[in-house]
């Protein structure tokens, strides 16, 4: 029988919203949206944003999917002053005991996508785990997101061990 798989991510501009779009296509996953009961449109939303990802806030936040109920997650993000936006680090800390089987996807302007990767690895209490950087600037064609391939064949492949914190898989 094949795994279960949930994508979740974050998204305040539609980018990475569209990358988890395309992954969930790929992994024939079912996708799901970290809302918000306030918004962050506009300027003040920016600063808040900002804000709140230097001083590792967590935000209120809405999901529709539970995590318990798949074999494992793919948790997205936008990097917000070179780490996750607030939002992802409120779903990982409501959730990090449901999140040891996880892959990460960031999309970013330009710099940090590493570093958050490792942050949100860290903040689940997981080893390395496949992972893919995206620039804002390549996934607004599907042709761009094409080279995640080798990120979608890890996570098919079974390359996410099972629950060990701190095991290295790659
Ligand atoms: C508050 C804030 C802080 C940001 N900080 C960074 C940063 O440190 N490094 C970077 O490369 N991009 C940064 N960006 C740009 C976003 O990572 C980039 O625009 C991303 O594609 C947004 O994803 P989204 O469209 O899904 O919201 C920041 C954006 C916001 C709103």
């Amino acid at each position: 029988m094949s795994s279960r798989i949930l994508v979740v991510y974050f998204s305040r501009s539609g980018s990475t919203a569209r990358v988890a779009s395309y992954l969930a296509d790929e992994l024939g996953a079912d996708l799901d949206a970290i809302e918000e009961p306030r918004s962050r449109a506009g300027i003040g939303g920016y600063l808040r944003s900002a804000f709140e990802a230097v001083a590792k806030g967590l935000p209120t936040i809405h999901t529709r999917r539970d995590p318990r109920d798949y074999d494992l997650v793919v948790l997205g993000t936008p990097v917000w002053g070179g780490t996750m936006a607030s939002p992802v680090r409120s779903y990982i800390h409501e959730h990090s005991a449901s999140l040891a089987k996880t892959a990460f996807f960031v999309v970013m302007g330009g710099r940090g996508g590493d570093d958050t990767v490792r942050e949100m690895q860290m903040a689940c209490g997981v080893g390395t785990r496949p992972s893919c950087v995206f620039r804002q600037e390549e996934v607004e064609h599907d042709r761009d997101l094409a080279r995640c391939e080798d990120f979608i064949q890890r996570i098919h492949g079974g390359a996410i061990g099972k629950a060990s914190p701190a095991r290295a898989v790659g």
